[in-house]
């Protein structure tokens, strides 16, 4: 009697395990329904102010990216995708809301003082993905507001660390190399040097959830603790049984770039290269950590913000082939804040083993607004009502399945020329139209003036991508394109001014800035390292 109730619990408890491991270990079939569906992990990694050129496989001038490389031959890179914008804050809240700068309200950047942040009725990707069950995570530079329900931790992220703003809106002990250089933080209140571009008077902090950690932060250990943290994350994560979402915003390649090692001893390597490499090494660590995890159901998508700082000279990156020649044979720069493709081409390796084709270079026409689209898809949540979005769903892309990108992607003004956040540029297939130019400040100090053009300036960028000779106006391909591309500029403005749109508080107050030691001037403090919680927020 005894045996047979054994023998029945045993079945009982056999068939329960069978179906447990069926459960816990569906995968995904290559047909696709007949095994349960379970959501993938999503790691976004964000480089900042890194150049189209910087990548070792898209231009070849440097090797500094093995890692990246390699990724690119075990995954999909992508040749032309942009950046949402061509300056931070309006970049990022447009790669986390799916977005342009004149929907979601932000069009330029917040600053040390600011007391608003991307708009609280824009409903993030964090918190799409929240909502589906997933652990989420932001580690690196915020710069989307950091005061009250602004911080990362109110708009959809269980765990935080990192910077609210760059990492050049403060002053650190460890300077790094910057143009103009900066002095170290004076060791006591005493503000000697008012050098405006370096900040001295408040100490650059570091967060870890809504706790100051470290003010200033040390930049020569940065790196090594964001990569610490975003391994921590990826492990405890992948053993929580949920799906997770990961959005790593590095401060990499924006200035100061930090002293990795002595550069006497690397006579053949310039501080960015050695930066470039720490980069590629980070990554290259993240992608280990996910093969050695959660391999099989984690894409990893590697982007940047928006082109290089040229006015930063040897400390920017390079934009490749993508010189904005118009521009500068008119003075100032094409890249970073500008609408030249030196501005918002940037370089793009998507990874996903068995999912992702390998070593596939797409020419498909795509941007970071498309990121948020397309993991909610992968999620199979919906996206947020009553608005609409610039991104579209490009899973089919990243499968092999479709060739389907963008006709038309519209490039706002990111702090050049023009109002803020407005169009003055657009793509269209292989044309490019400017309605309005201008240059950001260039090595040499110049700025571009800015100009309106109306007809807009068409270049063909299949045959001209440094943008350097318009169409003649008088051409037939001109007279063939411009109605389309009037069209496009048209039909965008139109479908902005239906749409719901927020605005942003761009309003300052000293008392807005981050500060973990009020006694002291400069806000110094130094934590004692927390215990990490990963789900503090939820
Ligand atoms: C910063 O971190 C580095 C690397 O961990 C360490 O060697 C250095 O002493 C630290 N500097 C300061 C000022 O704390
Ligand atoms: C990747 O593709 C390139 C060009 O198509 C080819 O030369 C190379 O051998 C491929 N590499 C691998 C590892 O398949
Ligand atoms: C996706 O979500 C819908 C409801 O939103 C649900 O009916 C469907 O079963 C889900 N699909 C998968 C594959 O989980
Ligand atoms: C804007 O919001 C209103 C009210 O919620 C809604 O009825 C309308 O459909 C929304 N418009 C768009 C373009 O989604
Ligand atoms: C955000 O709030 C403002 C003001 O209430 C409203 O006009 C706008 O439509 C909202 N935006 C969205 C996306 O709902
Ligand atoms: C952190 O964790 C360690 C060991 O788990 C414990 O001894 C310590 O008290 C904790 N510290 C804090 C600040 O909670």
């Amino acid at each position: 009697m005894e045996r047979l109730l054994l023998n029945i619990l045993l079945l009982v408890l056999l068939t329960y395990l069978i179906g447990l491991s069926f459960c816990q270990h569906p995968g995904l079939s290559s047909n696709g329904d007949k095994t349960p569906y379970k959501k993938p992990n999503f790691i976004v990694i964000l480089a900042d102010d890194v150049g189209w050129g910087d990548l070792g496989v898209n231009w070849g001038l440097r090797r500094d990216t093995p890692n990246l490389d390699k990724m690119a031959m075990e995954g999909m890179r992508f040749v032309d995708f942009h950046s949402a914008a061509s300056t931070c804050s309006p970049s990022r809240a447009s790669l986390l809301t799916g977005r342009l700068g004149l929907r979601n309200g932000v069009t330029h950047n917040f600053a040390v003082t600011s007391m608003g942040g991307l708009p609280l009725n824009e409903t993030t990707l964090a918190d799409v993905l929240k909502k589906a069950g997933y652990l989420t995570a932001v580690i690196g530079k915020w710069h989307l507001g950091h005061n009250g329900p602004y911080h990362p931790n109110f708009r959809g992220f269980d765990y935080y660390f990192g910077i609210p703003y760059s990492h050049d809106m403060g002053c650190t002990d460890t300077p790094g190399y910057n143009l103009p250089l900066c002095p170290a933080c004076p060791p006591h209140s005493a503000l000697s040097s008012h050098q405006k571009d370096c900040y001295p008077e408040i100490a650059l902090p570091l967060f870890e959830n809504l706790q100051i950690i470290q003010q200033p932060v040390n930049l020569t250990s940065l790196a090594a603790m964001y990569t610490e943290k975003a391994i921590q994350f990826i492990h405890y994560a992948s053993q929580s049984n949920r799906p997770f979402f990961l959005y790593l915003a590095l401060s990499h390649m924006h200035v100061p770039l930090t002293v990795t090692q002595p550069l006497r001893k690397l006579p053949y390597q310039d501080p960015y290269g050695a930066n470039l490499r720490e980069m590629d090494t980070m990554v290259g660590k993240i992608k280990d950590k996910v093969d050695g995890t959660a391999k099989e159901n984690t894409l990893l998508w590697f982007t940047g913000d928006n082109g290089p700082w040229s006015e930063k000279c040897e400390y920017a990156g390079s934009v490749g082939p993508y010189t904005g020649m118009w521009q500068k044979e008119r003075d100032g720069s094409s890249a970073k804040q500008t609408t030249w493709e030196g501005g918002h081409r940037v370089p793009t390796v998507a990874y996903w083993v068995g999912r992702i084709p390998a070593n596939v270079t797409s020419p498909v026409l795509l941007s970071t607004l498309d990121i948020f689209p397309t993991l909610v898809s992968l999620a199979n949540a919906s996206l947020p009502p009553r608005r609409r979005f610039d991104g579209i769903d490009v899973s089919g892309v990243l499968f092999g399945q479709s060739s389907k990108g963008h006709k038309t992607l519209f490039h706002p003004n990111s702090g050049a020329a023009g109002k803020y956040g407005e169009i003055q540029a657009l793509r269209l297939d292989q044309y490019k139209a400017f309605y309005l130019t201008g240059g950001a400040k260039a090595c040499d100090g110049s700025i571009g003036q800015e100009e309106n053009h109306q007809p807009p300036l068409i270049f063909n960028l299949q045959r001209d991508m440094q943008e350097q000779r318009p169409l003649n106006v008088k051409s037939a391909e001109y007279r063939a394109v411009l109605p389309i591309i009037s069209k496009a500029f048209g039909g965008i403005l139109e479908d902005i001014a239906t749409d719901n749109v927020s605005m942003a508080d761009y309003s300052h107050d000293p008392a807005g800035t981050p500060c973990c030691n009020p006694q002291h001037a400069l806000c110094r403090c130094q934590l004692a390292y927390l215990n990490t919680s990963f789900e503090k927020y939820r």
